[in-house]
């Protein structure tokens, strides 16, 4: 929709090209992974770079944002809360929180990906706040 290209391999299909996703972790000034599954935030706690969002991720030294989405009992998994809390105590990246309501399975609870807006807001707070580039 925005025209962008979007990467989703280390190899471009058509030219044959390489993504270097060092490059483009080391290019980026703020890095937003949204929507953060259950099983992205378990890569990138554990630093598995077996795609090419974790490998960039692992490369990256701007300021990284985690908006999570998933059903209710994902999200309070002991696993999912050990990983988010890694990826922000240890690994200083920010948590946009998660909202309430109705979830993707019918069920009510925590776990919404927040709305657009108040992911933007928050990144925009952030950078009003801290300036650009803080983690280099
Ligand atoms: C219809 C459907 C919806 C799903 N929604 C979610 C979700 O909202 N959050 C989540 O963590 N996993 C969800 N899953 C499970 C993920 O697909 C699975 O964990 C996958 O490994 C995520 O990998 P990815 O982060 O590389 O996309 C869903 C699966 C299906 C089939």
């Amino acid at each position: 929709m925005s025209k962008n290209e979007v990467i989703t391999q280390f190899f471009s299909t058509h030219e044959g090209l390489w993504n270097n996703h060092v490059e483009l972790g080391l290019w980026a000034d703020a890095m937003l992974v949204a929507p953060a599954t259950a099983t992205t935030l378990a890569k990138m706690a554990n630093g598995n770079a077996d795609n090419v969002l974790v490998a960039t991720y692992l490369s990256a030294r701007c300021p990284v944002f985690i908006a999570p989405a998933m059903d209710l009992d994902m999200w309070t998994h002991p696993a999912t809360q050990r990983n988010l809390h890694f990826l922000v105590t240890e690994c200083k990246n920010h948590l946009i929180p998660v909202g309430h309501g109705e979830l993707a399975s019918g069920l009510i609870g925590d776990g919404r990906l927040a709305e657009p807006e108040q992911i933007v807001d928050y990144i925009n707070q952030y950078f009003a706040t801290n300036g650009k580039l803080s983690r280099q």
